[in-house]
């Protein structure tokens, strides 16, 4: 089962940036597929490392760009990255010390969130980038 579903009101309407979401969301996808085919060889606390790794990195690359520019919303647009880290730090330490782990709650949070961020902050962002060209 896909963990998070593409939705339309995730495109910000710039395809590079379009492609580089849509590759994150396939990634964690991806991760999470092989999850479910091999729990056994695929641990849960594994496939939260990959995700926040895969986010972690995406996040980092806009923040450089962001110092590059002097984008002058690089502080909320950074806070607003560490927020969704923070939830998933929470969720990962939710399942080391108890086993709780559920996909649905990730996936809606995960969902919710990106639909907000991507609609926002990286729009504002990619639009400044453009008029910078
Ligand atoms: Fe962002
Ligand atoms: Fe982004």
């Amino acid at each position: 089962m896909t963990l998070i579903r593409w939705l339309d009101s995730f495109d910000i309407g710039i395809p590079a940036i379009d492609h580089e979401h849509r590759e994150l969301v396939d990634l964690i996808n991806t991760c999470h597929d092989r999850l479910v085919e091999d729990p056994s060889g695929n641990d849960v606390g594994d496939f939260l490392g990959r995700i926040f790794d895969r986010i972690t990195a995406h996040f980092t690359h806009e923040e450089i760009e962001m110092l590059q520019l002097e984008f002058p919303e690089y502080w909320p647009h950074k806070a607003d990255h560490e927020r969704l880290l923070d939830e998933l730090r929470d969720i990962m330490n939710t399942w080391s010390s108890s086993n709780d782990f559920d996909d649905a709650s990730l996936a809606s949070r995960l969902e919710l969130w990106f639909m907000i961020h991507f609609r926002t902050f990286d729009a504002r962002l990619h639009r400044f980038v453009a008029q910078q060209a």
